[in-house]
Formats: C-alpha cells, sequence, structure tokens
C-alpha cells in the first residue's frame, strides 16, 4: 500500500517514543502519566494560574527524563525516510535527534524544548537546556511569567503548523498513523479529513484501538519493531 502511494505523510504520538523510556499519557498500567498526575493541574492555563511554580517543576522533571533519552529504532526508520512529512503530537524532539530534518517535523502540540512568555500579546521565546531547566521566572521583555511552549489542554494549536498539516492530509494517497489513542483533538481530527480525501490509513499501535478502527490497515505491534521492518527499501515522498 505504501509502495503503491504518491503522497505519504506520519500522524504520531507518544507511542513513538515509548520504547524510548518516554511515558506515554494513556496506557493501562502504572506508567501512564495522566493515571499518575491530573492534567487540569498541570496542563492547563487553569492550572498554571493556581500554582505556576508546580507546573514547570512538573515539566522540568519531564525534561529531565527526556535528556536521559536516545532516538529509538522507529525514530531512526521514520528520519531515514527524507522526504516524508512527519506531523506529531510529541513534544519531544527524538525524531530531529534521530536525524529527521526540523522544517519536516510538525509539532501539532508544541515543544518542550523552548519556553514561550505565557502573556499571548508577547512573542518571547527561549531554548531550554534539558538537563538543568530554569524554574519559573518572569519574561524578560514583559514581565509576565515564562511557560513551557507546549499546548495545553483548553489552548489553541499554533494556527501555521495546524493549516500545513490539515492541508497536507486533504492530498495523500496514505496516512501511516503510529503510537496515537487518537482521542485528543483537533489533533486525531487529522485521521478522518485524511480519509475523507479519499487517502488510505495505514496504523502501527500495539492497541489500535480508535486509530484501528479508522484504518484500512492495523499492525498491531511495537513501532520499534514494525517500523523498520516495513520501511526498508521504501523511498516515501510527502510530494512537498
Ligand atoms: N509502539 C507503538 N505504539 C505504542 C507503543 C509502541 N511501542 N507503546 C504504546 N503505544 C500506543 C498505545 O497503545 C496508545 O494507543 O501509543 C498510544 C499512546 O496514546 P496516548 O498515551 O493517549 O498518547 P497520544 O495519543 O500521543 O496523546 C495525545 O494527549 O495528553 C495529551 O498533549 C498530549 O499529545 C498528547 C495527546
Amino acid at each position: 500500500m505504501l509502495e503503491q502511494s504518491r503522497r505519504v505523510a506520519v500522524f504520531s504520538g507518544a507511542g513513538l517514543s515509548a520504547e524510548s523510556g518516554v511515558a506515554t499519557f494513556r496506557d493501562p498500567g502504572p506508567d501512564a502519566l495522566w493515571s499518575r498526575f491530573d492534567p487540569t493541574e498541570l496542563a492547563s492555563p487553569e492550572g498554571f494560574a493556581a500554582d505556576p511554580e508546580r507546573v514547570v517543576a512538573w515539566y522540568n522533571w519531564r525534561r529531565g527524563r527526556l535528556a536521559a533519552v536516545q532516538p529509538n529504532p522507529a525514530h531512526r526508520a521514520l528520519a531515514a525516510q527524507t522526504r516524508l512529512i512527519q506531523i506529531t503530537q510529541n513534544v519531544d524532539s527524538l525524531l530531529e535527534q534521530a536525524g529527521a530534518s526540523a522544517d519536516r517535523v510538525y509539532h501539532l502540540h508544541g515543544s518542550i524544548m523552548r519556553d514561550r512568555c505565557h502573556n499571548a500579546a508577547c512573542d518571547h521565546v527561549e531554548t531550554v537546556d534539558l538537563r538543568n531547566p530554569p524554574p519559573l521566572r518572569p519574561c524578560p521583555r514583559c514581565g509576565a511569567y515564562l511557560r513551557p511552549a507546549v499546548v495545553w489542554f483548553g489552548e489553541a494549536l499554533p494556527q501555521d503548523v495546524w493549516r500545513q498539516a490539515e492541508s497536507l492530509c486533504r492530498q495523500l494517497d496514505c496516512l501511516l498513523v503510529v503510537g496515537t489513542s487518537a482521542t485528543v483533538y483537533p489533533a486525531a481530527g487529522l485521521i478522518e479529513i485524511a480519509r475523507a480525501a479519499g487517502s488510505r490509513v495505514v496504523v502501527v499501535d500495539p492497541n489500535p484501538g480508535v486509530a484501528g478502527g479508522q484504518a484500512d490497515l492495523a499492525l498491531a505491534g511495537a513501532a520499534g519493531d514494525v517500523l523498520p521492518a516495513l520501511l526498508e527499501g521504501l523511498d516515501l515522498d510527502s510530494g512537498s
């Protein structure tokens, strides 16, 4: 199906980074983040307003864990497809660390590698050292708090990135969906958008779940096992 597809893109989620040791959000079992932590407290503007120090400390804890991990075979297999566009919900930079060119990775939910000013009218942004992330501090430009440059529940996605992803998903022959529960919108809506535009959908996930229900083919396995075998010898293109 991939060989017959002129235009292919990838839509990924936390499962892509699971084999690198990065916790997913909703997997069964004790490690999933949202079974250990409350997203309304830690990943919402309300939670930040209530206790900004706690929120920044939690993201810095995640940054410390990310500093200790490496891309896995799934990241490397995807990055090797240099003409592919990677649409990802992940805020880590493991695809880029695996060699994917930054302009071909669309981060729908932002990046944990940066802080930005919480004041919507101020566009101050800073790169953060994962090994030594700074605590809560004011923006040097406007004095409002700096916060992780990720998209919290109730916040809009970066519109330029969303428009690019949506427009691409309307022009595909095949969308490869990797490691997402496909339950968080508007990102999960890209699968429906692609299908409605005539694209095939291939899902790679040990528990295909919701995304599996929208798939032409569901490969029920770990991305680190399936993707190297699936993509070997292919030269896929997103056509843009
Ligand atoms: N390979 C492939 N898929 C995997 C693997 C693996 N090794 N391990 C787990 N998965 C799958 C799970 O079966 C599940 O379908 O990855 C998916 C992870 O789902 P979630 O934890 O819900 O993560 P995601 O879909 O990325 O969450 C979407 O929710 O919390 C917000 O902003 C956050 O971007 C995130 C969004």
